[in-house]
């Protein structure tokens, strides 16, 4: 999605005096990177939310696990609201009827196996409870992004994160960025003063129109919305939540805290199922004169760009580190990574176990989660949102929660709402 043509990607872009250090511990090979060898171990694996990006999920994992020595990984459960989905893995993975489970509690069956690493890749609006009942149960997570679509679903990820945390267990994002070696180094480099103190910046995720689904005769509501999640934003959290937090989340980790506010517009204008917006165009206020402009589009035929940049008070930057523009003289360690992030992130989060060495971004996606959250309702209402309206007790949008909820899924009591009804910013407020 990422436009090449004006924004390179790859390497990070710096001038002489940006000094780079290989670290001893990694030798690279063919783009890959071998690691030193780790202790002897197994580890069994499952997968929740059998779709594209799951099975995905699932073979990055695997290959992953070649980068770790002594691992072996095993695939031992899969979980789908529906079994169609579940028939291609579980001949791929030659797992048994008794270990693939299907429906509205198919994860909690999942939980109840052996499964030690649970990978999660369901719609968003069901990941607060799934990774709550998952950190409940013992179990190391990776879950996708983002991670929730109304405050008290991010609020209860950051919390089960702290849980983890407590147990031992570790917690990777699907926010790849993250994992991703120029995305990293250009992190490093900007925590260091390559640029100053950021100042300002813009962010982007505009590009083509997704997928969608129309109601079939007969269909329930709840197999209507989950065959057709991105379009509703009880399910997703509208695009600015599901596609967007990439960006959002470079910002905040680049700043190094979420926003205070947001002020905001946006409208849908080519969408026929659902109910999201086509377009976002945000304010978010970091405090202290800091404001990073966000803008998502999800309309075909229109001009794409994919990427973030930031203006400092003694430099620039892309946020992959493309033009930087810094008159600093800084050692930016190498960061080994696999030429995939996708690789990368499974990469981390298996040696993080066998290490026994946690890691944990509940918080990271939670707060990035939370933070698009707050653009569209910004977006959606008109009205400036506070973060304190969304995550202290009180607050105008503390409790918030978007129905049909995951609850409500459980529980066989979704009603979808009406296609095509979007909100109007001012009158919804
Ligand atoms: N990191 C990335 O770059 C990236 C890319 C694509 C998708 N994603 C994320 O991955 C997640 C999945 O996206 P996808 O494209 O695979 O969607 P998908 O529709 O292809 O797959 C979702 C699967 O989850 C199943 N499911 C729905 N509700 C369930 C429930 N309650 N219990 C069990 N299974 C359930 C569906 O039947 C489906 O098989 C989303 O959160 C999305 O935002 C991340």
């Amino acid at each position: 999605m990422n436009d090449k043509s004006e924004i390179k990607t790859g390497e990070v872009s710096r001038r002489d005096f940006i000094k780079t250090s290989v670290t001893a511990a990694a030798a690279l090979a063919g783009g890959n990177v071998i690691f030193a060898a780790s202790a002897k171990r197994k580890l069994k694996v499952a997968l929740l939310g059998c779709g594209g990006r799951g099975k995905g999920a699932l073979a990055n994992c695997l290959e992953a696990a070649r980068f770790v020595n002594g691992l072996e990984l095993e695939v031992v459960g899969l979980a789908d609201w529906f079994e169609d989905r579940i028939k291609e893995p579980a001949g791929q993975y030659n797992i048994p009827a008794s270990r693939c489970f299907t429906g509205a509690d198919a994860y909690r069956k999942l939980l109840e196996t052996d499964v030690e690493v649970v990978l999660m890749a369901t719609p968003p609006n069901f990941r607060p409870v799934h990774f709550e009942a998952a950190i409940k149960a013992g179990k190391h997570v990776f879950m996708e992004k983002p991670v929730a679509v109304d405050p008290p679903g991010g609020r209860k990820i950051i919390e089960a994160g702290e849980t983890a945390q407590t147990k031992g267990l570790s917690v990777v994002a699907g926010t790849q960025r993250r994992h991703q070696r120029n995305y990293l180094r250009t992190a490093y480099a900007v925590e260091h003063g390559a640029i100053g103190k950021i100042r300002g910046g813009c962010i982007w995720w505009c590009g083509g129109a997704l997928w969608y689904n129309t109601k079939n005769p007969n269909e329930s509501d709840a197999d209507y919305m989950i065959r057709n999640w991105v379009s509703f934003t009880e399910m997703s959290g509208d695009h600015i939540v599901e596609q967007h937090v990439h960006n959002i989340d470079i910002a905040n980790w680049f700043i190094g805290h979420p926003p205070v506010r947001a002020l905001g517009f946006g409208g849908r204008a080519r969408r026929r199922t659902g109910n999201q917006f086509d377009f976002h165009s945000v304010q978010f206020d970091y405090d202290d004169d800091l404001h990073i402009h966000s803008m998502c589009r999800q309309i075909n035929g229109c001009y794409n760009r994919v990427s973030e940049h930031f203006i400092g008070s003694e430099g620039a930057t892309w946020g992959d580190g493309s033009n930087m523009d810094s008159s600093k003289s800084i050692e930016i360690p190498d960061f080994p990574s696999h030429k995939d992030p996708y690789v990368q992130e499974h990469i981390d989060l298996l040696r993080s176990i066998v290490d026994e060495k946690p890691i944990n971004e509940a918080r990271n996606v939670g707060e990035s989660t939370l933070t698009a959250i707050m653009g569209r309702i910004a977006t959606y209402t008109g009205q400036i949102v506070r973060w304190s309206d969304l995550t202290k007790e009180g607050g105008q949008w503390y409790d918030l929660i978007l129905r049909p909820s995951a609850a409500d899924f459980e529980e066989g009591n979704v009603t979808a709402p009406p296609d095509d009804v979007a909100p109007i910013p001012g009158r919804d407020a």
